[in-house]
């Protein structure tokens, strides 16, 4: 793709900031190529042909467009570099339903941020991933069985979704019963056609988060929400919003990430049983393996907001416009990684941005890991050589993370 074939007819937008040159304005969306559901990531490497940084006029949450990089050096920098893009509202779900609170600690900037890092970081180290090991195995080990004899199952009904949600639920000490709840209320959020259904599955999660702070602050266990109530910041109780925020935050974020991996990983298994069954052969391939398929299954797309007039990246930007980062077409980039659409399971040098880089590269990218490792062990220990259904269709969406609708697996019992 050209230049000229981006440019297209800036009177159509009333929006587009003055500053904005008329070439680089570039009405896509990323799933609207033709090969989009069968391979998502490798559609986006079509950018890779025009220039470097587009303009998007297509509104977001704020009705404005905004700038988007994809090359990894400029997807890098963005993130490392928190001071001229800031990340205040940068995912805002919660400004949706008329919120203010912050999502903590991936709203944050500066020092506040850096104050809940410090507070958060030693919850998700890898010494506490090891701790949670032996429960997250059982969660893994009692879906699979769920479904084992069968002989099929719908992966992301069944499994993808149900895991991270599990675990999540117990990080926060709350019961597993509540977990057919949660899906649905986030199915709402995440899927819904309807914008009112889509708010009220969001309002009664943090109607429910809440009342679950309420309950704990009467009486803290030792569980994420206790932790959060019973911590100080610069000798001060963290106060209400926050707790939320926090909370909020990591429902979010270990949620829709890991289901999405989980359900790219396992189609590309489903569909290449020799490299399944040399990892079912040979487990300890699976680390390298993991980060490799992390590199090309990467489902997060961020935004930052601008905090002064800069040039970057060979264009003018401004302050208040709005800059939207893809770690997944950085990851294919062909100018840091050799051959980025080739799986190389034992691909070394694999610096890959999939948990971004800079003050908020993911804190939960070692539990993320270890949610990945166990799901895969488990399964090829447990489950003979799966397949794709025959003749399945397996729909695809962009957006904040990407992901598949459906996977149908089958295997010989
Ligand atoms: C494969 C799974 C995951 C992927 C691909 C992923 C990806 C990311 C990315 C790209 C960011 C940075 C976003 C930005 O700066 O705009 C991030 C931040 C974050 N993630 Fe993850 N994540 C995953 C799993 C998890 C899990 C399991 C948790 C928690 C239990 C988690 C919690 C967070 C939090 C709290 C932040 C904000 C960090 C900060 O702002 O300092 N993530 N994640």
């Amino acid at each position: 793709m050209t230049t000229d074939a981006f440019a297209i007819e800036v009177a159509q937008y009333g929006k587009i900031p003055a500053h904005v040159p008329p070439e680089l304005v570039v009405d896509f969306k990323y799933d609207d190529d033709p090969g989009f559901a069968e391979d998502p990531q490798k559609s986006i490497t079509r950018l890779f042909n025009g220039p470097r940084v587009v303009y998007a006029p297509d509104p977001a949450y704020d009705g404005r467009g905004g700038w988007r990089v994809h090359r990894y050096e400029d997807v890098r920098a963005v993130f490392q570099d928190g001071a001229t893009f800031s990340s205040k509202n940068c995912a805002n779900f919660q400004g949706f339903v008329g919120a203010t609170w912050d999502m903590i600690p991936l709203e944050l900037d500066g020092e506040r941020h850096q104050h809940y890092r410090m507070l958060l970081n030693p919850l998700f180290a890898p010494g506490k991933v090891n701790a949670m090991e032996a429960g997250v195995r059982e969660l893994c080990i009692n879906l699979i069985e769920a479904f084992r004899a069968k002989g099929r199952c719908e992966f992301m009904e069944e499994f993808a979704r149900p895991y991270p949600i599990s675990i999540f639920l117990k990080l926060m000490d709350l019961p597993l019963e509540m977990r057919t709840t949660f899906l649905a209320w986030e199915y709402q959020v995440l899927h819904a056609k309807d914008m009112e259904v889509r708010k009220d599955g969001l309002n009664k999660i943090i109607a429910y988060l809440q009342s679950v702070i309420d309950e704990r602050r009467k009486n803290p266990g030792d569980d994420l929400v206790g932790f959060a109530i019973k911590s100080k910041i610069n000798g001060q109780p963290i106060p209400d919003d926050d707790v939320m925020g926090i909370v909020f935050m990591l429902y979010i974020g270990g949620l829709d990430t890991v289901v999405a991996t989980l359900g790219f990983m396992f189609r590309y298994l489903a569909a290449n049983p020799k490299v399944q069954n040399e990892l079912r052969a040979n487990p300890a391939l699976l680390p390298e393996a993991i980060d490799e398929m992390l590199r090309v299954f990467a489902s997060v797309t961020g935004s930052r907001l601008i905090t002064r007039d800069i040039e970057f990246a060979g264009v003018q930007m401004k302050k208040g416009d709005r800059i939207y980062v893809a770690t997944i077409a950085a990851n294919r980039d062909p100018e840091e990684f050799e051959n980025p659409n080739t799986i190389n399971l034992t691909r070394q040098a694999n610096r890959h941005l999939t948990f971004a880089a800079g003050p908020h590269r993911c804190i939960g990218s070692h539990l993320a890991r270890r949610e990945l490792k166990i799901a895969l062990e488990e399964w090829l220990a447990r489950i003979p050589e799966f397949s794709i259904e025959p003749g399945a269709v397996m729909p695809a969406h962009a957006g904040g993370v990407w992901g598949i609708e459906n996977l149908p697996l089958v295997w010989k019992v």
